[in-house]
């Protein structure tokens, strides 16, 4: 059966911890819904840790849309959870409605996520009311990049602590079921979680939150090239050190041996002309 945004509410009554990983693709997706994960995230990430943007403000509805479907067909078990991305929600709420409603009818996904606070709750109440669950999304929130000015650490004086504080009441008022708060210091994430009756699930953001979330590549170790002070990487699937071994093996001769080979009787051989 698969899990619902009220088994999560639950969750954070028992406090039972929540967890979500990114996934992109089936294969992943059906990994980690076989290993008990309660959400999986198709995160807009995958602008840059699966298209190769610097950012991921490129990435549109259509394109999330096929990743969507691909961790819906593995996933029996997770609540997937899809990023709306940049520019789908914010400007006007009837648009937001209509690209939301694409990812669960054409995506299959069990709900979607908008980064913001105040400014896109007119968003979250239309997508909410029409039954699709909001998860909101506070903190470093990647798709404000340009007007954060870089990827850095959120809520960090009295006045952006409170404004943060502040929009979490607001998205839950507005019909949010979850929020996501990344890059923000633990003790302000402990006060959210503790004012909110929704769950919050952090990423970066200490241990006080009711869940955690990272991004797939990262937890396994393929992304090589970049370990933000949050991420523990509970493998090391280091891709590059793999396909030297393979290149070393085929140029060897050591791969492909028999084990890896199909036979023929000599017998046919020996009539082949
Ligand atoms: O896009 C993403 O992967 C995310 C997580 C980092 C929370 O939003």
């Amino acid at each position: 059966m698969r899990k619902s945004i009220s088994s999560l509410l639950e969750q954070k009554k028992k406090n039972d911890k929540i967890t979500m990983l990114t996934a992109y693709d089936y294969h992943s997706a059906k990994a980690l819904d076989e290993a008990g994960i309660d959400v999986i995230l198709v995160g807009d990430s995958l602008a840059m840790v699966v298209l190769g943007h610097e950012d991921t403000l490129s990435v549109t509805v259509d394109e999330m849309l096929v990743f969507t479907k691909a961790v819906s067909r593995g996933t029996k078990n997770a609540i997937v959870l899809s990023d709306m991305p940049f520019a789908s929600y914010q400007a006007c709420e009837y648009e937001a409605f209509k690209n939301a409603a694409r990812f669960i009818k054409e995506g299959r996904a069990n709900a979607v996520k908008l980064e913001g606070g105040k400014e896109i709750c007119k968003s979250i109440e239309i997508i909410s009311k029409a039954n699709i669950p909001v998860v909101a999304h506070l903190g470093l929130t990647p798709q404000a990049i340009n007007a954060l000015g870089g990827y850095k650490v959120q809520g960090k004086n009295l006045e952006a602590a409170q404004k943060l504080l502040d929009d979490a009441r607001f998205v839950q008022d507005a019909g949010a079921c979850m929020l996501v708060l990344e890059c923000v210091p633990s003790k302000l994430a402990q006060k959210i979680t503790q004012s909110l009756n929704i769950p919050t699930i952090g990423i970066g953001a200490g241990s006080y939150c009711d869940g955690q979330v990272l991004v797939y590549h990262d937890v396994l170790g393929i992304n090589q090239d970049f370990k933000p002070k949050f991420v523990k990487r509970f493998a090391n699937f280091n891709p590059k050190e793999a396909v030297k071994q393979y290149i070393q093996e085929v140029k060897s001769g050591v791969f492909p041996n028999a084990e890896f080979s199909f036979d023929l009787n000599d017998e046919w051989i020996d009539k082949l002309y």
